[in-house]
Formats: structure tokens, C-alpha cells, sequence
């Protein structure tokens, strides 16, 4: 069956009709003619599955990754890059027409490497390594092009060896070397050359170094379990968005919810009086104090534990930043934030369909600028940042 491609859902999905029905085309885009196959069929819309590109949209670009069919992982890599920007950016805009009536303009920030960025990458093993394809199966790979040619050669090294007992394999790039990180049971000696650190179900079982990442002139240390930004290559773009909204004065008193490792409380302690950081994984607190020792900030403290817990005793400050992760801000945080009545928020957000029911339900709050930066070239996922003004003063 032919079918035009005349719109993308927001996973990246192709939206054409044919007798009237929605059809959702994975992996097709905006302006393709395809011949498909119905995949699956409900009463109100059916998956497509394409069997030929007729005519080609003019936003397409070669994927150049052998396994783009069945790896659900960069499933929009088959656009252009300036396409991928603006994907995103009609994305967002829909998604704040849609739930909050708002027209927005967002400022669009590109990565600085659209292949290559991955810091960190999980392969699942079943009788062999690989990625879950977007149908839920094992991938077998050679390379993954969102990772460096050093990432994909330890796991060919790895794959090499008796992996019987492993369930989940990771691997960490820091700047001065590789951390592997195993769920399960395997011997390491023979890819020991390759990595400053392994880790095998939560024990260091090799250590040649600690792993760090530069972010502009901050150094941060990372340890096993400690969340960082996925694409280091924009992490500085990413925090000099926070930067720019927060115009930072040396009086303010900021707090920073889920904090991490302490990258956003460390990277902006040079412009403000003092941070407050608060994150629930001890090891990332520790990190994050010791990241502050390292590079010789005293204005910045953390604490350990659940934000809805210490929120009501320490929201003392001038700005606040949250960076909650998918499931955005809990309810009774947003309560406190509510009535706390903090003036200037910045809100950090790696899914704008909860940005959206957070800021709809910050009454006291009011958005004034925001921003798409771009964590995760060739998939369909979108990072904001937010700037919120308290309009109860
Ligand atoms: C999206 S990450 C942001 C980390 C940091 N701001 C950064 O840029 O690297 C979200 C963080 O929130 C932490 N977290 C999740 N739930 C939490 C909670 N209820 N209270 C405190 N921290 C939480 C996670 O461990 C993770 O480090």
C-alpha cells in the first residue's frame, strides 16, 4: 500500500492516512512516499512497516548504521541534522500548544558531535552482547556509532571471553579511560588493559585510576553508580543555558534539586553567594563533596536524600534549579515550591511531557523563556531548560 508521510508523532514516528485511518509509520519522515505493510491493526490507527521508500522527503539523509532497521536506538537518524533540530523543537512547541495553550518560541541549541557522544552505553547478553531492538529482541552489534571507536573495541574484546554468567555489561567513557561495570560473573584478566576501573556487582575488582570529565574548567569525578550527563560533548552548552536564565549575581543563595554528582551546583559556584545540593544516591553525594574539594569550591554543600523529604527545611535561597529525572517533580514538591514562593526558578527537563504537567500545576509560577538543547542526536528524546518567575511576589 502507498501512503504519504505528512507529519512525525513525538517518538519520531511517520503519521500518514489511508481510507481515513491514522497510520503510524516507525522510521519514516515528513514528505516520504512509502510502500508499507500494516504491522498491527486497532480500531483507531494502525502501525505500518515499510517495505519500500518511493519517494524520498527532502529532510532525509543516508543512516549510516547497518543495524538502523532493527535497533530502536537512533530511530530518527535517517534525518537530517537540521531536520533532527527542528523535529525537536515542533516537538516541544506542540507538546506546550497542546497541554498549557502556550505558544512558545524555544531557543535551539545543536550538540557539538552528532555521532560518537555517548558517555556511557548498556549491553544486555542472551546467549551473546547486544542492545534491545525497538521490538524488545537482542540486537547483535560490531559498533555502535553513538559511542567512540575505544567503546566499541573493549566490547569486542569482551565478547571474545566465556560471558555465561553475565547478565548486563556497561561501559563509562571518562576522559582518561574506560570503566566496566558487569552485573553477573566473568573473568576480567584479559580486558584489565583496556580500562581504569572495573566493576563486577558493585565491587571494584580492578582499579588503575579513577575516572574523570572535564566540563570547561571543572573536573569531575565519577564513580560506578553516579548519574553524569549522557553527551559530554554539550554538557557546557547545557549548563550555560542554566547560566544565561539564572543571570546569577554574587549574592545569590541558590539550591539545586537532584543535584547528581554536583555538576550544576559546581559549575555555576563561581557566579553566585553560595548552592545547596540535594540528591538521593550517597555515592553521588560523596562524589559530588569530594568534586567540590577537588576544584577548590567552598561555596557549595550537599545533602543527601529524598528531595520530598528535605525540601521543607531547606528552601531557603534567591533561585532554585531543579533536574529531576523522567517522572519530573513529585507532588508534594511542588507544593513547598508553590508556597515557598522562591522568585526565579530554572527548570531542567529530559521530558517535556512532564515539564508541562509540572509547570501547569507551579500556579504561583509563570514561564519566561526556554530553551531545546540538543543531549541525544539520531533519537527522538529532547532536553529543556526552562526559566520560571514567581508571579505571587
Ligand atoms: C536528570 S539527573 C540530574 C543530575 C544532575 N543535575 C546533572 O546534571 O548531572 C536526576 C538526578 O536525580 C536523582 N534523584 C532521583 N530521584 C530523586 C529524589 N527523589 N530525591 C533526590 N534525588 C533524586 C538521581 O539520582 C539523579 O542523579
Amino acid at each position: 500500500m502507498e501512503i504519504k508521510i505528512t507529519s512525525m508523532d513525538h517518538k519520531g514516528n511517520g503519521i500518514g492516512k489511508l481510507d481515513n485511518k491514522v497510520i503510524f509509520v516507525p522510521k519514516s519522515i515528513t514528505g516520504d512516499v512509502c510502500d508499507i505493510d500494516i504491522y498491527k491493526s486497532y480500531k483507531k490507527y494502525d502501525i505500518g512497516k515499510i517495505n519500500k521508500v518511493i519517494k524520498k522527503s527532502e529532510s532525509r539523509k543516508e543512516v549510516l548504521c547497518p543495524y538502523f532497521d532493527i535497533c530502536g536506538g537512533c530511530n530518527i537518524s535517517n534525518l537530517d541534522y537540521i531536520y533532527q533540530l527542528k523535529f525537536k523543537v515542533d516537538k516541544v512547541k506542540n507538546i506546550f500548544k497542546k497541554y498549557l495553550d502556550l505558544e512558545i518560541d524555544p531557543r535551539v541549541i545543536g550538540s557539538v558531535k552528532e555521532y560518537n557522544y555517548r558517555n556511557k552505553i548498556t549491553y544486555h547478553n542472551n546467549n551473546g552482547l547486544g542492545l534491545i531492538g525497538e521490538y524488545g529482541d537482542l540486537v547483535k552489534i560490531d559498533k555502535c556509532l553513538l559511542v567512540s571507536d575505544r567503546v566499541n573495541e573493549l566490547y569486542n574484546e569482551i565478547k571474545k571471553n566465556d560471558l555465561s554468567l553475565v547478565k548486563l555489561i556497561t561501559i563509562k567513557e571518562c576522559d582518561n579511560g574506560l570503566i566496566l561495570v558487569i552485573d553477573g560473573k566473568m573473568d576480567v584478566k584479559k580486558i584489565e588493559k583496556y580500562c581504569i576501573g572495573i566493576y563486577m556487582n558493585d565491587k571494584c575488582v580492578y582499579k588503575k585510576e579513577d575516572g574523570y570529565i572535564f566540563v570547561d574548567d571543572i573536573k569531575y569525578m565519577l564513580s560506578d553508580k553516579s548519574f553524569f550527563q549522557i553527551n559530554t560533548s554539550n554538557i557546557s552548552n547545557l549548563y550555560d543555558e542554566i547560566v544565561r536564565y539564572g543571570s546569577f549575581s554574587k549574592n545569590d543563595r541558590v539550591i539545586d534539586l537532584y543535584c547528581g554528582v554536583g555538576s550544576i551546583s559546581l559549575y555555576i559556584a563561581k557566579y553566585v553567594k553560595s548552592v545547596l545540593g540535594i540528591e538521593i544516591i550517597d555515592e553521588a553525594i560523596k562524589d559530588a563533596k569530594m568534586n567540590a574539594k577537588n576544584n577548590g569550591i567552598d561555596n557549595a554543600k550537599f545533602l543527601c536524600g529524598d528531595v520530598a523529604k528535605l525540601i521543607d527545611d531547606n528552601i531557603d535561597g534567591d533561585i532554585l534549579i531543579v533536574d529531576p529525572p523522567r517522572v519530573g517533580l513529585d507532588k508534594h514538591t511542588i507544593d513547598v515550591i508553590n508556597e515557598k514562593k522562591i522568585k526565579k526558578m530554572i527548570y531542567v527537563s529530559c521530558d517535556p511531557m512532564t515539564l508541562v504537567r509540572d509547570i501547569k500545576l507551579l500556579n504561583n509560577y509563570e514561564l519566561t523563556n526556554i530553551s531545546v538543547v540538543d543531549m541525544f542526536p539520531q533519537t527522538h528524546h529532547v532536553e529543556c531548560v526552562a526559566k520560571l518567575i514567581c508571579n505571587d511576589k
